[in-house]
């Protein structure tokens, strides 16, 4: 079968991890990078092999040298440059969050199914081999019946990082959308259900959210409890509790290692990467486009239209907005 031919969108930091894990991969290969300049492509292009070279997103949205596209910018801009790929055609895998509110997604979504082509958040820690341990022990009943979940996602950019994207309003910066995205959906993966009630505090830095924590009861009575922060570091280590134990994951979201602390004692799981973590999802993503789907099984729409919904209201909650919540 022919591998699937991918088009990054942007040369950032994102863009040369996936670049690298699609090398590892049997099913895609990397066949051309678009950047805003083409001198950048040109050297992106010549760092990783990639054949095409485009100097605008426009142009290789119009190539017919590509099949899917990996948008690899900041959040704000995720919405215009994945539909302008769905509107050529192109399956999409965009990074997250998928947009920085679910209205934006919901267009998205409306443009690729208009397509019917596929689109997937590139929720990639959905996919690691822990995480699918994870479920699997949870499914399993190893744990008991769950109860909470706790995780903490917070890292602090560095004095000469100030002018990031991440810590910009216009970007949809903040820590909720950057990393506490990961917190929202590890709790609905271990949780689901219905949530009754939300608390949520922050701090914030130039209209961005630089330190959130997070209190959801579900109506199971279960709690999640959850923190994010750029500007402020913490053990970036998360947990799930059930009535038998519970388990300790370092990087909770998308975990190389299970600590479980049973009543017969403790077992310690170790779930490496196939590589840098993300030809997990490379692969997955090949296999719908194959399958012929335009929503991939494991990273749902609703999964994704969920989360925005939720951080919407979280955002309510800490007055955090950008621009796209006033647009109709
Ligand atoms: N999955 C993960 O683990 C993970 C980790 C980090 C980030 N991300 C996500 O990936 C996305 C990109 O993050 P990143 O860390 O790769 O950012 P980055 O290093 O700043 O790269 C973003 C790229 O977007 C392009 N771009 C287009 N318009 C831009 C603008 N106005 N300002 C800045 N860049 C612009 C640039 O490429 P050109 O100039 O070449 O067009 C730039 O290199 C974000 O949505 C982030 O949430 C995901």
């Amino acid at each position: 079968m022919e591998k699937l031919r991918f088009g990054i969108v942007g040369t950032g930091t994102i863009a040369h991890r996936f670049a690298r894990a699609v090398g590892n991969t049997k099913g895609a290969v990397l066949a051309a990078v678009a950047s805003r300049t083409k001198a950048k492509a040109d050297a992106f292009g010549d760092e990783f092999g990639v054949p095409c070279r485009f100097g605008s997103y426009e142009e290789m949205a119009q190539s017919d040298l590509i099949d899917a596209a990996y948008v690899a910018v900041p959040h704000s801009l995720h919405p215009a440059c994945s539909i302008l790929m769905t509107e050529h055609g192109k399956h999409v895998l965009c990074e997250k969050p998928m947009a920085v509110n679910q209205k934006e997604a919901r267009r998205m979504f409306a443009s690729a199914e208009r397509n019917g082509v596929l689109l997937t958040e590139a929720m990639w820690a959905r996919l690691v081999p822990g995480t699918l341990k994870m479920l699997e022990l949870v499914n399993e009943g190893v744990l008991g019946e769950i109860l909470g979940v706790e995780g903490k996602f917070c890292y602090a950019m560095d004095a000469d990082e100030m002018d990031h994207h991440v810590l910009k309003n216009e970007y949809g910066g903040g820590a909720l959308l950057d990393v506490g995205c990961y917190g929202l959906h590890f709790a609905s993966w271990y949780l689901g259900g219905k949530i009754a009630h939300i608390s949520a505090e922050a701090n914030t830095y130039a209209k961005t959210d630089c330190h959130t924590s997070v209190l959801l009861k579900y109506e199971s009575g279960a709690i999640a409890e959850l923190s994010c922060a750029t500007l402020l570091r913490k053990p970036n280590e998360g947990f799930v509790y059930g009535t038998k134990g519970y388990a300790r994951l370092p990087r909770f979201y998308a975990p190389e290692e299970i600590v479980l602390e049973l009543e017969s004692g403790r077992k310690t799981l170790s779930l490496p990467y196939a590589g840098n973590g993300f030809e997990e999802q490379i692969g997955h993503f090949c296999d719908c486009v194959r399958q012929g789907l335009t929503e991939s099984p494991l990273i749902p729409h609703r999964q994704t239209l969920d989360m925005l919904a939720l951080s919407d209201r979280i955002r309510a909650m800490i007055g955090i907005s950008y621009p796209q919540d006033e647009a109709r």
